[in-house]
């Protein structure tokens, strides 16, 4: 459907009849009544106005839905390796690795060439810097990655700045630019995007307050939409972080709420569901909650929260692990896609994982070559046995040698 251009006119002259409104609406574009036309402001900017479906005036409205749903597909997650350069610099400390161009590009080499990785793994996500990269003989990371039939992405935001006023409440900065980033990202094959949003619960300061939550389901709406437009599927992610004491109850609450504006944004600014992909925290009670609870009832208020919050069009909820340790992200999933209250949802129960999949690979190699190959035999293991856990059918020892420690790190604004 062509789109139509209209014209800046002064209010007082905006006198279409509902004759003629009506009659342009039923050819999907709306026009000013001829009066109108008489009195255009010559140097009028222009805006466009597309009514129509999705499927009728987005260009790649067929390929974002197949990416979408070849994403989420039955047994097969995401690996979330888009740390920004400080973020995986803090990372390869760990293991007493200088964060330079090369450890950067090695440690992501050995993630990429994991034998295997693409039965398990659908989508990867990258940072910008690693989506031009290529391995130490010269193929780039995204034709490894298509060969595993993994779908390359990249994370668009470019991180977190304070919100004044607010106590320690973050927004994600990005949108500016973001049209053209995104054109320059497809062409060098990425075929959909990640955005992150944080926001925090805080018992004593009412966190997140109306203005994080707006602020924030705002800029990921914007995000889906020009990522979209650009033929790339936007991975929408309202992290509800695990920093607190708060009980799961009030992860319940928060998260239920957060998802409500996220998915009003997301309609108000025309994003596609079934061209989408959602990115949530499970609903966990705070780290330092001193009342624990059972994987169960993790599973029972993530599912809940989920079906009250998530429309059925969209194909997939891939949770990121935020924190929890590489057992528990296993056995949370498992009992999701197990869960006789799970099985109505028409969307996936799936995974984006970073820090349950990668840890304790890195933790194995820390930067020896001798340790390559093994530790990209953790990796494929970490990822077979979320792949199982998203079927319903992981059984036995979890193979991750830290299995139950947490990953948790407190608030990053990088
Ligand atoms: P974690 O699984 O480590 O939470 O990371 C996922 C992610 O992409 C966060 O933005």
């Amino acid at each position: 459907m062509a789109a139509f251009v209209p014209v800046a006119v002064t209010p007082s002259v905006t006198r279409a009849t509902a004759a003629s409104v009506s009659a342009s609406r039923a050819y999907g574009t709306w026009a000013p009544a001829p009066v109108v036309a008489a009195r255009v402001a010559p140097a009028a900017p222009t805006m466009t106005f597309e009514a129509g479906v999705f499927e009728h005036t987005n260009p790649y409205a067929a390929e974002l839905k197949e990416t979408a749903n070849y994403i989420a597909r039955n047994g097969r997650g995401i690996l979330a390796s888009d740390e920004s350069n400080s973020t995986t610099g803090k990372r390869l400390a760990m293991v007493n690795l200088e964060n330079t161009e090369t450890n950067r590009r090695r440690w992501r080499e050995l993630l990429y060439t994991a034998p295997d990785l693409g039965q398990y793994i659908s989508g990867c996500i990258m940072f910008e810097e690693t989506l031009f990269q290529s391995t130490g003989d010269g193929k780039q990371f995204v034709d490894v990655l298509n060969e595993q039939g993994i779908k390359p992405g990249i994370k668009v935001d470019t991180g977190l700045t304070a919100l004044p006023r607010t106590k320690n409440e973050t927004a994600t900065t990005g949108l500016d630019g973001l049209p053209e980033r995104c054109a320059r990202y497809y062409a060098q094959g990425a075929r959909f995007a990640k955005w992150r949003a944080v926001m925090r619960i805080g018992k004593e300061d009412g966190a997140p307050s109306d203005a994080a939550i707006i602020e924030n389901t705002h800029a990921l709406a914007r995000y889906a939409q020009i990522s979209q437009a650009a033929g790339l599927v936007p991975i929408v992610e309202p992290e509800i972080l695990m920093d607190g004491d708060h009980d799961i109850e009030t992860t319940a609450y928060y998260t239920e709420r957060v998802l409500s504006y996220t998915f009003r944004a997301l309609n108000e600014f025309n994003v596609c569901l079934d061209a989408a992909l959602l990115k949530p925290n499970m609903v966990n009670p705070g780290n330092d909650c001193p009342t624990k609870v059972s994987a169960e009832e993790v599973a029972k208020y993530t599912i809940q929260t989920m079906m009250r919050g998530v429309p059925g069009a969209m194909p997939g909820i891939h949770f990121l692990s935020g924190g929890m340790s590489d057992a528990e992200a296993t056995a949370n999933l498992q009992l999701l896609n197990t869960l006789e209250e799970g099985k109505r949802a028409a969307f996936a129960w799936n995974f984006s994982y970073g820090r349950a999949l990668q840890i304790a690979v890195l933790k194995l190699w820390a930067g020896d070559d001798a340790k390559k190959d093994e530790a990209q035999a953790l990796l494929t293991q970490l990822a077979r046995a979320n792949s199982m856990a998203q079927q319903g059918k992981f059984s036995g020892a979890h193979p991750s040698p830290g299995g139950a420690e947490r990953n948790w790190q407190p608030l990053r604004l990088v």
